[in-house]
């Protein structure tokens, strides 16, 4: 039976993981998939979770299954922690939720709610877009459509493009927008720009559709929920698709949050059913284990404290390490001027260098990172940077 697939090439952005292990140069440098590492190049438990984990293991009395919806303290933590507390679209009971296998699995639940909404809608993403979005989504059977975002000759957002396209978007489609910390770009829209975006939402009537894999990444945690915030203010339904995996670290434990803000408390009941009965026909129910982490870090004022103090210190770490990358390109003799490298926000950054140089720097120095150039930044450290520097300006 299996003998009519054919064999796939590894995923752009999981497949360089492979590469990078089973390479045996001692200088190699890990650039790739989105995690976070400290200046050891380990991705440690962050402290919060380690003393949640302790804590669960003295509470926990039972394996049985959880509810479909999931953990509540975990849906009520998290729409606190995006939507801001005593949101009134929370506080009315206008908010459908459901804890998911990661932000994958709340973007694909999502995408398969708007498929049974609208088997004719397009989704928008942005021009480039993380390269998974295209599978999640497509899967679902929605066809996709890009607008105009990043301009790699000037390291910039086209923004005048991009608001163009979505004044064209009509109602029923959906623009799938990132909530902080663009993925694999690293540039953000500023508030001012948000604003004119959620304007074109209202006039438009199409459904924005938020990815918050990256919150306290960019700014702040607050500060960064912003543009998430000001769409559910300005638009009667909104729907995101929220992860815990960089935030709090909790990559291998899959916990998302899917969130559909609705128009009001009669649809509610009707799209939490929905959602419910797709992950029923999917998986079933989420996992717990995550999911209960996240609800005693968020319900516990000094856990909590401790989470965000470690949020901040990988934030300016990451800032820290862009200065870095920039002052040793420019030491190491780069004629590009990469200073752009320091406005871009969270884990990534778009080198905006051809795909033939990043090939060039893979074979020659064992330097991985994803072929549209984009670099994960918490991969550097102070050992590694003036090789990276080196490597980087031998091919450009
Ligand atoms: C990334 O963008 O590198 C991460 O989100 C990991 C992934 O699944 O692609």
């Amino acid at each position: 039976m299996f003998e009519v697939l054919p064999a796939l090439a590894p995923d752009p952005i999981l497949g360089l993981s492979a590469a990078f292990k089973a390479d045996t140069n001692p200088h190699k440098i890990d650039l790739g998939v989105g995690v976070y590492k400290d200046e050891l190049g380990n991705t440690p438990i962050v402290q919060a979770v380690a003393a949640a984990q302790t804590r669960l293991l003295e509470s926990e009395t039972s394996k049985t299954y959880i509810t479909p919806q999931g953990v509540p303290g975990f849906i009520d933590g998290m729409l606190e922690l995006l939507l801001g507390a005593g949101n009134p679209a929370v506080v009315e009971g206008r908010v459908a939720a459901v804890q998911a296998p990661g932000g994958c699995g709340a973007l694909r639940i999502l995408a398969e709610l708007l498929k049974r909404c609208n088997d004719n809608a397009k989704v928008w993403v942005s021009d480039p877009t993380w390269a998974n979005h295209i599978p999640l989504i497509g899967n679902a059977g929605l066809e996709l459509a890009t607008y105009p975002y990043f301009d790699k000759a000037t390291a910039s957002i086209k923004f005048d493009e991009m608001l163009e396209q979505l004044k064209q978007v009509p109602k029923g489609d959906i623009v799938l927008l990132h909530a902080c910390c663009h993925n694999p770009t690293g540039a953000d829209l500023t508030q001012e720009q948000w604003q004119a975006v959620a304007e074109v939402a209202q006039q438009q009537g199409w459904l924005p559709f938020i990815d918050s894999a990256y919150l306290g990444f960019g700014d702040d945690l607050e500060t960064d929920a912003f543009g998430m915030r000001l769409m559910v203010k300005s638009v009667p339904e909104v729907i995101i698709a929220a992860s815990c995996s960089k935030n709090f670290g909790l990559y291998r434990e899959r916990v998302g949050l899917a969130v559909m803000v609705t128009e009001n408390t009669a649809v509610q009941p009707i799209v939490q059913s929905q959602i419910q009965a797709i992950a029923r026909g999917i998986y079933s129910m989420p996992p717990s284990y995550g999911g209960a982490l996240v609800d005693i870090i968020l319900h516990d004022p000094d856990l909590k404290q401790m989470w965000v103090n470690e949020v901040d210190a990988m934030r300016n770490r990451m800032r820290d390490l862009r200065a870095l990358l920039v002052e040793n390109l420019a030491a190491n003799g780069a004629q590009k001027d990469f200073s752009f490298v320091n406005n871009q926000k969270g884990m990534f950054s778009f080198l905006c260098i051809t795909p033939e140089q990043v090939r060039a720097v893979r074979d020659a120095h064992s330097v991985y990172f994803v072929d549209s150039s984009r670099v994960n930044i918490a991969g550097i450290n102070k050992n590694n940077v003036e090789p990276l520097a080196k490597a980087l300006v031998s091919v450009l």
